[in-house]
């Protein structure tokens, strides 16, 4: 009962959970005073074949596999919902993905660029249909029209890479697949600005199983029907992304509550995803060495030879002080030895004495 109950309850956290994480922010500018978002003020293309700096790429679901291929956002047991964040924002620019989507029904794969007062501009691949690919958007979060969507042919969208490409503007936004424009959406368009998509925005990239169970009726029947995990596992693959940034600097400020891109304060400066990228890699020891000039590599030699001679000469003391010991601990044994020699023979012979004997032989010993 109990123990069903905690089940239950699990269950329900982790659907919320995966559920908002699609629309979940932690200050919304439209309500509050937030942090200035950091920026990426550059252009960058990221290749998904090794493990990614975490200081740009924040993994905030799950785990991700890397190999020659990409990024791997694989949902093997349910409701896993694995999912990478940029750290940075974009204030206008370009996101250029090369996916392949998972198939399967109820499985969606998703790249995401969204604000903290929820603009958002998205591609979405829905499982059930590996032929096709969904543009769409949001203004603050507003999803009371039904005429954002777009329906995108693509081949074998699950087998081939596509190169899915994002132009967004202050006065429009572009879908391109494979150097192809498939939509256009212009400021106007979007009840008159108003639920345009215009503030910073990180790229969020992930798999959800939106067709789960749990999930409410709209969303399963969206997503292409229920999820079968039994026959999985879904893999998302992202091979690379490169973004770039139409503003450079550090940050973007909130100037007021409006959620209006003329509101917002680009701040200079380098950004953290700048400095993050050209920070030197890290080294390797033989590396460290061929960049010491030779008078240092002779200092470590002289250090080296100093530390070993002390090494030498230590082990010289200890050699001589465990071989004084171990007189000691011989001559010690001895006497021990012979102690309780004495004291053994007195018990075996005070066993066949009488006690006075045993005691006083006892006492003598001591
Ligand atoms: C923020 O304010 C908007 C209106 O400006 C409102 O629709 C929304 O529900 C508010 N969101 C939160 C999280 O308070
Ligand atoms: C952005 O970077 C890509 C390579 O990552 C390069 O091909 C492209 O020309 C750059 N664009 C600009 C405007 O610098
Ligand atoms: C990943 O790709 C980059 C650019 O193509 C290349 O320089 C790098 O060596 C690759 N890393 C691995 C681990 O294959
Ligand atoms: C990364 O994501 C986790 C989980 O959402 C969050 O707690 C953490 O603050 C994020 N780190 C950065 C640097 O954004
Ligand atoms: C991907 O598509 C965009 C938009 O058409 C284009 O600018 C870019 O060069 C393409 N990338 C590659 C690698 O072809
Ligand atoms: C759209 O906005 C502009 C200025 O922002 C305004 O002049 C115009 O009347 C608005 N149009 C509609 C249909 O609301
Ligand atoms: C930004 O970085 C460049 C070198 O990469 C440096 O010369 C410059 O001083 C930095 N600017 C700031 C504001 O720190």
């Amino acid at each position: 009962m109990t123990s069903s109950f905690l089940y239950l309850s699990a269950l329900l956290l982790a659907i919320i959970a995966s559920v908002s994480a699609q629309t979940f922010t932690d200050c919304n500018p439209l309500n509050k005073t937030c942090p200035a978002a950091p920026a990426l003020g550059t252009n960058h293309t990221w290749v998904f074949n090794q493990t990614q700096d975490d200081k740009i790429w924040n993994i905030t679901t799950g785990e991700i596999q890397y190999d020659d291929e990409g990024a791997h956002l694989v949902i093997a047991e349910k409701l896993q919902s694995p999912t990478m964040q940029s750290t940075f924002h974009i204030f206008f620019g370009i996101v250029e993905t090369h996916v392949k989507m998972a198939a399967g029904a109820g499985i969606v794969s998703s790249v995401v660029l969204q604000s903290a007062d929820l603009d958002e501009i998205d591609w979405e691949w829905v499982g059930s249909n590996t032929g096709e690919v969904q543009s769409n958007y949001y203004g603050k979060g507003d999803d009371s029209t039904y005429d954002r969507g777009g329906y995108h042919a693509v081949a074998n969208a699950d087998t081939e890479f596509h190169n899915y490409t994002t132009h967004w503007t202050a006065e429009k936004t572009e879908w391109w697949i494979d150097n192809n424009l498939v939509r256009t959406l212009t400021f106007d368009e979007a009840q008159n600005g108003t639920r345009y998509p215009q503030t910073p925005s990180n790229v969020r990239i992930g798999i959800w199983p939106a067709g789960d169970s749990g999930n409410n009726h709209g969303t399963i029947e969206w997503a292409g029907g229920e999820v079968d995990y039994d026959a999985g596992p879904y893999t998302m693959v992202v091979q690379s992304c490169r973004v770039h940034d139409f503003h450079t600097g550090k940050e973007y400020e909130y100037g007021d509550h409006s959620g209006t891109w003329e509101s917002i304060n680009v701040v200079d400066g380098n950004s953290t995803a700048v400095e993050e990228i050209n920070k030197p890699p890290e080294k390797s020891l033989s590396e460290k060495w061929d960049e010491i000039p030779n008078g240092g590599k002779i200092g470590v030699y002289v250090g080296a030879a100093a530390v070993g001679a002390m090494l030498i000469a230590l082990f010289i003391f200890f050699c001589i002080r465990k071989r004084r010991q171990g007189r000691l601990e011989h001559a010690l044994g001895d006497a021990q030895y012979n102690t309780e020699r004495t004291e053994m023979n007195n018990f075996q012979s005070d066993w066949k004495q009488s006690e006075w004997n045993h005691k006083g032989g006892y006492q003598q010993v001591r």
